[in-house]
């Protein structure tokens, strides 16, 4: 059955928004939402019908079979699954989609974990199996033609006795095969002869099922990389500007780096690098800190008045909602967290940058033997299947509050307990980049990150602007220190002042 397919599509994919053309009964709009549901807490549905619109004269125009059926009745429907499925919404428009879906076309969804905003002519699935006559498939295809998977039905073979519809009237193949697609491989017989299958487009599809990109290894040059991180304004003018101008100096060209500023907006303009206002793109963060800014405990000090980091939420909270919040929405392969009290001082290659995330492991991290990991860099692969689930379950413990339920309440803490439930359930494989190492100091200077990156933690490392030779502790590290970064003098020159 060529209708099973949708479901995998769906769950290979992982939609956050679907829209099709042809709800019908709306048993296919329930399969799909229950599929993408299984990796996202609230997922979008727009379903296009004529519902009580259709007429014999729609049925001969659209070449249309099937019982036609009230739109009261399917809405009804869709809300009783919804109100088992909180996380599901849905809009369901009646009438003819030459006309209703050009019109409808800048609908919007605005997801409420992320405040990011989708447009239905941008879906992340679209199932055109409305009318089947060529001119509605092309209308329903000009308005969704953006968006990143689209699974077209009706598109017609020969049976073994050569029967088949008269495809210049009929069908998705004259668009299908004018356009880069993959038929799927399911067919059925039609009791008029010939045969149906599905066919499959968009740049996600092909991506997915073309190249099987995913089951064969990526070389470097293949692999997107970006990097993302954070700082308060005070925190740029003590580290944050270093890191962006090591950053622009040294790493590889077409890897972007986006940075979540809190007010100021850095100096240093580059068109890859990316300046994120926090508070306006990710309202959620305002909502954590004002619900928990006046909880002492929540800050971290405790009830003798000393400061203890691991329980200062509300300033490691900020790294959670970046990081969620980039994942979720930018188009990269591989996307690196750095702390932004670190900067660069030997330019990584993208041999090295893809020998830290190779090819089926979900993340990188810095392992701790003895204590939480060092969550001053951070690996994710976005085109894991696993990515959105995980991210959403993440920011979700700081949506929720859920975070003051563990025994410690930093990001480092809440990244580890995250990970190894996906690991556990055999989700995602995770890559310890300090694995073998036992000495737990310092993991980012030992690991093979350090050949690269200094990691100023705690003050006195900010206040001297490196970490210091005394934190070099791996015996292959011993060297390390001699050589001489490799900055542009310009840079050298203006560190060394600012030490
Ligand atoms: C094959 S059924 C859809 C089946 C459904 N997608 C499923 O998977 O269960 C086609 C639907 O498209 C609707 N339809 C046909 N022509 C249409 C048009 N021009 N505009 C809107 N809906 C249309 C019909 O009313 C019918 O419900």
């Amino acid at each position: 059955m060529r209708y099973q397919q949708v479901t995998r599509i769906v769950k290979a994919i992982a939609p956050k928004t679907i829209v099709e053309i042809g709800t019908w009964q709306g048993d296919h709009a329930i399969l799909m939402a229950t599929a993408a549901l299984q990796y996202h807490r609230h997922v979008h549905y727009w379903g296009f019908d004529l519902f009580e619109d259709a007429s014999d004269s729609t049925d001969n125009d659209e070449y249309n079979v099937r019982s036609h059926h009230a739109h009261a009745n399917i809405v009804a429907k869709l809300e009783a699954f919804q109100s088992k499925n909180p996380g599901f919404t849905f809009d369901l428009i009646r009438g003819n989609t030459r006309e209703t879906l050009p019109k409808n076309k800048k609908l919007e969804w605005q997801n409420p974990v992320t405040g990011a905003t989708s447009r239905l002519e941008e879906a992340d699935f679209a199932y055109i199996d409305g009318g089947h006559s060529i001119e509605t498939i092309q209308n329903d295809y000009n308005v969704l033609k953006n968006c990143n998977t689209i699974v077209f039905d009706d598109y017609y073979v020969e049976d073994e006795n050569g029967a088949c519809p008269n495809i210049s009237e009929v069908g998705c193949n004259q668009l299908v095969d004018s356009i880069e697609h993959i038929l799927l491989p399911a067919q059925d017989s039609l009791p008029t002869g010939g045969k149906i299958q599905m066919a499959g487009a968009g740049v996600k599809f092909l991506e997915l099922f073309q190249t099987e990109k995913r089951a064969n290894s990526t070389t470097p040059s293949e692999t997107t990389f970006s990097v993302v991180t954070t700082f308060s304004d005070a925190g740029y003018f003590k580290y944050g500007r270093r890191f962006i101008e090591t950053f622009e100096a040294l790493w590889p060209e077409n890897i972007d780096l986006y940075v979540y500023y809190e007010s100021l907006i850095p100096e240093l303009q580059s068109a890859r690098i990316k300046y994120i206002n926090f508070a306006k793109a990710v309202p959620a963060l305002i909502g954590f800190k004002s619900r928990h800014v006046s909880n002492v405990e929540a800050n971290g000090i405790m009830q003798d008045g000393e400061e203890n980091y691991r329980f200062n939420a509300v300033k490691f909270c900020h790294k959670v909602f970046a990081l969620t919040h980039c994942a979720l929405s930018i188009d990269t392969d591989v996307l690196f967290w750095i702390d932004a009290d670190s900067h660069t001082f030997q330019a990584p290659s993208l041999e090295f940058l893809k020998s830290l995330m190779p090819d089926d492991i979900y993340t990188c991290y810095l392992g701790r033997r003895n204590m939480h990991s060092e969550c001053g860099f951070m690996g994710f692969d976005l085109r894991h299947p696993a990515n959105s689930e995980f991210m959403e379950f993440w920011l979700n413990i700081y949506d929720n509050d859920l975070v003051f339920e563990l025994p410690e309440w930093h990001d480092s803490y809440v990244y580890d307990v995250t990970r190894q439930l996906f690991e556990d359930k055999e989700k995602i494989t995770s890559l310890d980049l300090r694995a073998g190492i036992e000495d737990d100091h310092h993991p980012f200077l030992n690991s093979v990150l350090g050949d690269y990156f200094d990691h100023l933690i705690g003050p006195r490392r900010k206040d001297a602007g490196t970490s210091f030779a005394a934190d070099i502790r791996s015996s292959n590290k011993e060297s390390r220190w001699d050589i001489v970064p490799i900055l542009p003098e310009d840079l050298i020159e203006k560190f060394s002042k600012e030490k």
